[in-house]
């Protein structure tokens, strides 16, 4: 449950770094976004970025997220995340930050949601459209559009997804359907995995 320590190595760790913060640097969410898609394409297809072994490692009973790297100048967190075969997420939101995700292994799909009403803690949620994202794809979330569900499709692979998110992501909204198009809001922490 600890952050990346700011030392850990991997191979193509600077060239990683340097392409996130370039794009970064753009400074507006759609611009930042836009641009990170396009690195997280490219460092995928970097043949010198390894990243740590361990991220291709699932646990049992629920997906993994491991910290990789924690930028001290622009505050976002990239985030390793490990769905063995079938496992996913419930309909979710970011906490209004802005993400991009590729996919580094493996293929995810990825379904939105949109809200339909609110009433109180009682959302209504209607699916919008998804996508099966292929290894070297990658998309973004930009609030208000963020609530949606990941899941590994495959009966016998593992995939692997790099985030960045814009920080740190440490609590989220998880939605727990009820029935027809209502899900109930509950406030989840979001905890990390060792790198070993
Ligand atoms: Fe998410």
């Amino acid at each position: 449950m600890s952050a990346a320590p700011p030392d850990l190595r991997f191979d193509g760790r600077d060239r990683f770094v340097r392409a996130v913060d370039a794009a970064v640097a753009h400074g507006d969410a759609h611009a930042v976004t836009a641009a990170l898609r396009g690195a997280l394409c490219g460092l995928i297809a970097d043949p010198q970025v390894r990243l740590p072994a361990c991220i291709h490692a699932p646990i049992a009973d629920r997906y993994a997220r491991r910290e990789l790297y924690r930028s001290p100048g622009y505050g976002y967190s990239v985030v390793a995340m490990t769905w063995g075969p079938g496992q996913g997420t419930p309909v979710h939101d970011h906490s209004g930050l802005w993400c991009v995700e590729g996919v580094w292994s493996g293929s995810l799909e990825i379904t939105q949601y949109a809200l339909v009403e609110r009433d109180a803690e009682r959302f209504r949620f209607r699916a919008a459209g998804g996508v099966r994202a292929g290894t070297g794809s990658a998309g973004s979330l930009i609030p208000p559009h963020e609530y949606h569900t990941i899941a590994n499709p495959s009966p016998d692979r593992t995939a692997v997804s790099v985030h960045v998110y814009q920080a740190p992501l440490l609590r989220c909204a998880r939605f727990v359907h009820e029935r027809d198009e209502w899900y109930l809001r509950t406030d989840a922490a979001l905890g990390l995995d060792a790198l070993d």
